[in-house]
């Protein structure tokens, strides 16, 4: 088999949560190039039509799926159902976000538990839906996006630590979840991105002057990242080209974390 061969998708069909757009939108490109059928869940019927038109044209099945993930008796729900009408092979746990700058001493327990569930029980319960099948079969694949915030630093000049705290147990969650089922042909990997230059991240350049430029100064590639660059590094992940790679926490931020 050629390198590029083991990078193929062919017969798999990949979930990604959070695949209309962002990030996971570019997930789903790269998989649907490599010739998976994908199953996308959001909470936005429109721009997951949307997504659904533009990747059929790459000659792949897409199904799509309108929920809330944050709610996890609804995650649990949806992939199961989505289960039933056909294998997972590969599970992408993308859904998440800081959404709120709440300064540390004054997080509400409500808020906290909110963005616990939508940053890490979502994934979670995600999992939990769809392994079983893989471990039976022998092969599975699942990426979990966390972030730098958490694992590895505490954002600068933004509070709502809900974030870094659901992220840094993300990786958690990873690596002992890979320890359990590496001698079964399924692996389990995180990435912690940097800054992506993604809408929500559109959004608060928008409301806050001057934020773009402190974050690209702190960067040493002097950039935030465009979605596209994250997506081959997923596609490794998703692959067969990755069976040896479990348990890894990916940083891919122009960086960052390096200064
Ligand atoms: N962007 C960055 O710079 C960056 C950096 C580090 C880590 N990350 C992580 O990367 C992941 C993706 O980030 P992003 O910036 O691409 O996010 P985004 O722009 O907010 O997009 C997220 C996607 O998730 C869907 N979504 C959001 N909440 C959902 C929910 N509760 N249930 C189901 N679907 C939901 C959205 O569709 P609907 O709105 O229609 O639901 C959309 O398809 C997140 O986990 C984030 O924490 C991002």
């Amino acid at each position: 088999m050629s390198v590029f061969d083991q990078f193929r998708l062919t017969g798999r069909r990949a979930l990604i949560t959070g695949g209309s757009r962002g990030l996971g939108r570019a997930m789903a490109q790269a998989l649907a190039e490599a010739g998976a059928d994908l199953v996308l869940i959001g909470r936005t019927t429109e721009s997951l039509e949307r997504a659904k038109a533009e990747l059929e044209t790459l000659s792949c099945h897409v199904e799509v799926v309108t929920a809330d993930v944050s709610e996890p008796e609804t995650a649990s729900l949806v992939c199961s159902e989505v289960l039933k009408r056909g294998n997972i092979d590969i599970l992408i746990n993308n859904v998440g976000g800081r959404r709120e700058d709440i300064p540390t001493a004054e997080m509400p327990l409500d808020a906290w538990r909110r963005y616990l569930d939508l940053n890490l029980t979502s994934a979670v319960a995600c999992t939990t839906a769809v392994v079983g099948p893989m471990l039976e079969r022998g092969w599975g694949r699942v990426v979990n996006i966390a972030s730098i915030a958490g694992p590895l630093i505490a954002f600068k000049g933004i509070q709502g630590r809900h974030y870094e705290t659901a992220k840094a147990a993300l990786a958690g969650y990873t690596r002992a979840a890979a320890a359990d089922w590496a001698a079964r042909g399924v692996t389990v990997n995180a990435v912690c991105p940097g800054v992506f230059f993604t809408e929500a991240n559109r959004r608060w350049a928008s409301e806050r002057l001057g934020w773009r430029e402190a974050v690209e100064s702190n960067i040493p590639a002097r950039r935030m990242g465009e979605a596209a660059e994250i997506a081959p590094l997923v596609l490794y992940l998703c692959s067969p080209a990755s069976a040896y790679m479990t348990g890894a926490m990916l940083v891919i931020d122009g960086g960052y974390t390096l200064w």
